[in-house]
């Protein structure tokens, strides 16, 4: 079996971080005159939202390319998370210094996070950059990039408390054609205080949900069969009819308030064989009327990101996470009550806050093993600028403990996932073909509900379509298995 494993190759779940990956939407051939690379750092919201940008671009006589020598503008859509993800940019940006240097008239823009965070001073920093945009700034690029055309700099970094790109179709270029994101929120209002993200995302505001459905209706026409709803604390989604003047949705019977329950029903609704998963619920804010939503459809997958970022109530306060170690476990008995033992749940963690004691961080062990985490993204601290622990509190813990601890939080995560996987073996699981797996072209790849990968042989099915997958093996990535009637 280990050298079908290393043939099909695996996913480690327990990576630490997606944040790290890097995508370049693919090319378009559109014929259009000029040539734009952008290329995404970050979370799923930065992924998304370059495909809004492409949008609009569109519109203004760009294709895109995934070759940065063709690229008219090159774009990077930036992360500010972590301190690593920034130098990574910086680097990136030293790296098209050549680029640019066979090409002069190339132009180069920053947009994201980091642009938002910085603002003018990447200007001064980066001798390279012609053009900074956050976050809400995108429906403002084709003006910035004329100001670039007419040999200026050009910067936007308003942000906005209404923009949410609803009416603005993206162009999903990287697709599978089965799976898809769907943006229903954008920035934060939580303060947590180890966390850059209100500062380079704004205000929380809530998309229409009429273009959310709108958005899930058109993509099932055209073959896609998940959705995930995405948004930093999708549990506060809210949308008044009233105070946005609009007909009330006729689903939602009464209720003038679309809240985050009403709206995964709605979209679960678009069609049963459309399955539909969200991101991030936030401890404090899940409500049992989402879980018992999700026990109600069959098509919304019973797994829930749920990250406690520590199991220890004193550095939670600290956090100003709006919860302790004790409501966390509550929230996750309920989760197990009303959804079953099978509802796979995953988690943040950050080694070394400020001040956290070893007594501290074995309570973020502990956590982890009464919890038993299919998943886990786990990361050390990382001090941000201008944050409430960057202002109030010292960054004290030395590196080597951060990461030593770090290792003994993924060391168990790892362990826990295993196990996972060994319990679904001999069981057997819906799976919606993805696509084929990484490395057999005899092999699709899928996931079940609770979102563990599953690798079988294609026998003569196709990609979109679901099937029921006997699991005959595991490793703590992947499970392996067969197509069963
Ligand atoms: N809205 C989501 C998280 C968004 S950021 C939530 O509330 O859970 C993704 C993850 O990055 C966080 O969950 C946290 O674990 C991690 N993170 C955020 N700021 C960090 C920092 N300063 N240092 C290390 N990790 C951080
Ligand atoms: Fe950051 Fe907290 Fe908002 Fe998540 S909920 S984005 S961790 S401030
Ligand atoms: Fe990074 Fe901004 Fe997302 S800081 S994690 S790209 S919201």
């Amino acid at each position: 079996m280990k050298n079908l494993i290393e043939d099909i190759g695996l996913i480690e779940p327990t990576e630490v971080e997606a944040c790290e990956t890097v995508k370049v939407l693919e090319d378009q051939h559109t014929g259009k005159a000029r040539k734009l690379y952008i290329e995404s750092y970050g979370c799923q919201m930065n992924f998304s939202d370059s495909e809004i940008v492409a949008s609009i671009l569109q519109n203004e006589g760009f294709d895109t390319t995934s070759d940065i020598a063709q690229a008219d503008l090159v774009f990077l859509n930036t992360c500010s998370i972590r301190e690593k993800a920034e130098q990574t940019v910086r680097n990136r940006l030293h790296q098209i210094q050549s680029y640019k240097k066979k090409k002069p008239e190339m132009m180069v823009g920053i947009l994201g996070c980091m642009a938002e965070r910085l603002k003018t001073k990447l200007l001064e920093e980066e001798k390279i950059v012609d053009l900074v945009a956050g976050p809400d700034a995108y429906r403002d690029l084709p003006k910035l990039i004329s100001q670039v055309d007419d040999g200026d700099k050009a910067v936007n970094t308003f942000l906005s408390r209404e923009e949410t790109y609803g009416d603005i179709t993206p162009v999903r270029l990287n697709s599978n054609g089965v799976t898809a994101f769907i943006s229903i929120m954008r920035g934060c209002d939580n303060m947590c205080s180890f966390c850059v993200v209100p500062f380079t995302r704004g205000r929380e505001r809530s998309r229409d949900p009429h273009s959310i459905i709108a958005e899930a209706q058109d993509l099932f026409n055209r073959g896609f069969r998940e959705v995930t709803l995405l948004g930093q604390n999708v549990d506060s989604y809210k949308w008044s009819e009233v105070e946005n003047n609009k007909a009330r949705l006729e689903k939602a019977g009464a209720e003038k308030i679309i809240n985050f329950a009403n709206l995964i029903a709605l979209v679960a609704e678009v069609h049963p064989d459309l399955r539909v998963r969200f991101s991030t619920s936030h401890p404090k804010d899940i409500t049992d009327e989402v879980l018992y939503t999700m026990a109600q459809y069959e098509n919304i997958c019973k797994y829930i990101h749920l990250p406690a970022q520590s199991g220890n109530s004193r550095i939670l306060e600290m956090m100003n996470r709006g919860y302790d170690r004790e409501w966390y476990l509550k929230k996750v008995a309920s989760i197990r009550t009303i959804l079953g033992e099978d509802c796979g749940i995953s988690s943040d963690m950050i080694s070394g806050f400020c001040s956290e004691t070893e007594a501290e961080h074995q309570d973020t062990l502990t956590l982890m093993d009464l919890v038993q985490y299919d998943y886990a993204y786990m990361f050390s601290y990382s001090e941000r600028p201008g944050t409430l622990a960057a202002k109030k509190y010292a960054d004290d813990i030395p590196v080597d403990v951060k990461n030593r601890r770090l290792e003994e939080i993924i060391t168990k995560q790892r362990s826990h996932s295993h196990l996972h996987h060994q319990k679904d073996v001999g069981t057997t699981q819906r799976v919606l073909i993805e696509g084929e797996s990484k490395k057999s072209t005899a092999h699709w790849q899928g996931r079940t509900s609770a979102n563990h990968v599953a690798v079988f042989p294609k026998e003569n099915k196709k990609k979109g379509e679901y099937v029921n997958v006997l699991i005959e093996s595991c490793t703590s990535g992947t499970l392996l298995g067969k197509i069963v009637n």
